[in-house]
């Protein structure tokens, strides 16, 4: 990746930025499209006739229709929420649970595809869960035993936040389809890395967060494939078509599902953020990660008293990885890759604590790479990482 996208992050002149599975860095032409908004047009979307309310609706309509063409789906289907978890959360209440149906999740999801599903078990739903191998690798067979009859919901990562496996959604959804049963998928890890297509992976829901993927904190999406098929969970102003003493009609497309001021600025700042991963290209973006992650993995495997974590083939992850230092705290790790060189990951259970049990784990230090990241932050990285586990 070149100078130019690097100027566009001036917080990179400071530190080495390895923490994008949790946050990423805001390109310069994102911050300037959310400051344009409120120094140019600031206005409500969708509640007026002048001239700034009628931008900035076209603005914030834009953006539904960028963020759609991204994940290849179509404008009115793409709702935008605060995050992944807001997203996950509105298909747990928005579809109608009966006692009895069961939902298959697996030991791989962060908290937030995990607790809307297990909060549902007070009313009487069952929740199976599937488990992959220690490397994150899942056996497609689980998933057939897991799934029957009564599965309304399948709900699964699609990228896992603490070993970067992929998991095999076109292979879940086969058989999804097969017991008639809806296939949520939780595309926190995957919308900001590699090229995602809706109708390819063939799910029902696809939920993911903007701030990891160059928007500004406060946006997440959620696609629905038929939005009739859940309520809404929030009620109020702009998304209904007609309301009368006794009866309401609910708006058709996105609106339906996002009542009250949305965040205006935000949406729109994603809209661009969208614009410059498509100018940059996803493929580009993908292999140039790979190349770093390669880097990492196999500059990790030769330091002493290092365990990586996840699969170590490039086919099966991305460039999030999780490791220890033998004997060493992993906040202690990251503090002192801090303090000694700058760099910036996350430590301990990155919201993954049945996993991190499942692995035997009081927490990793995750490295997690991005566009912006160069061959020269992994060798420092990896320099650093190799002076600790020497000292420690
Ligand atoms: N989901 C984010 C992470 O894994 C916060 O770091």
């Amino acid at each position: 990746m070149n100078d130019k996208i690097r100027a566009d992050f001036p917080i990179m002149k400071r530190v080495i930025y390895m923490d994008s599975a949790a946050t990423s860095l805001t390109p310069e032409p994102v911050l300037e499209a959310v400051l344009s908004y409120y120094r140019e047009y600031n206005a409500n979307v969708g509640r007026g006739v002048h001239r700034l309310s009628q931008l900035a609706t076209q603005r914030y309509k834009d953006a539904h229709r960028k963020v759609a063409g991204f994940i290849g789906a179509n404008e009115g289907e793409v709702i935008f929420t605060k995050n992944t978890t807001e997203a996950i959360n509105m298909v747990a209440y928005g579809l109608k649970w009966a006692k009895g149906d069961e939902i298959v999740t697996t030991l791989l999801e962060h908290h937030s595809n995990f607790l809307p599903w297990l909060r549902l078990r007070e009313k009487g739903v069952r929740v199976k869960i599937v488990k992959p191998s220690r490397s994150g690798i899942f056996d497609i067979s689980d998933f057939e035993h897991a799934i029957g009859d009564k599965t309304r919901l399948v709900a699964v990562t699609h990228i896992s936040n603490v070993l970067g496996t992929i998991s095999p959604i076109k292979e879940i959804s086969a058989i999804c389809n097969e017991n008639n049963t809806l296939l949520l998928v939780d595309g926190a890890q995957s919308a900001p890395h590699i090229g995602v297509d809706v109708e390819e992976l063939g799910c029902d829901f696809f939920a993911f967060s903007g701030h990891k993927m160059l928007g500004p904190t406060g946006t997440g999406v959620l696609w629905v494939k038929d939005s009739e098929g859940i309520e809404p969970s929030f009620f109020g102003g702009g998304m209904i078509e007609e309301v009368s003493q006794d009866n309401y009609k609910l708006a058709v497309g996105y609106e339906r599902f996002e009542a009250g001021t949305p965040n205006i600025a935000g949406g729109i700042g994603l809209g661009k953020a969208v614009d410059y991963l498509k100018a940059v290209d996803m493929d580009n973006i993908k292999s140039h990660e790979s190349k770093m992650t390669r880097m990492v993995l196999e500059g990790l495997r030769d330091i002493e008293n290092v365990h990586v974590y996840g699969s170590t083939n490039l086919k099966d992850r991305i460039g999030v990885v999780s490791f220890n230092i033998e004997g060493v705290n992993p906040h202690d790790i990251a503090l002192m890759l801090d303090e000694a060189s700058d760099i910036m990951v996350r430590s301990g259970y990155h919201c993954c604590m049945p996993l991190m049990k499942y692995l035997g784990l009081e927490g990793t230090v995750r490295a997690s790479l991005y566009l912006y990241n160069t061959e020269e932050e992994v060798d420092k990285f990896l320099e650093t990482v190799e002076e600790i586990a020497k000292v420690v």
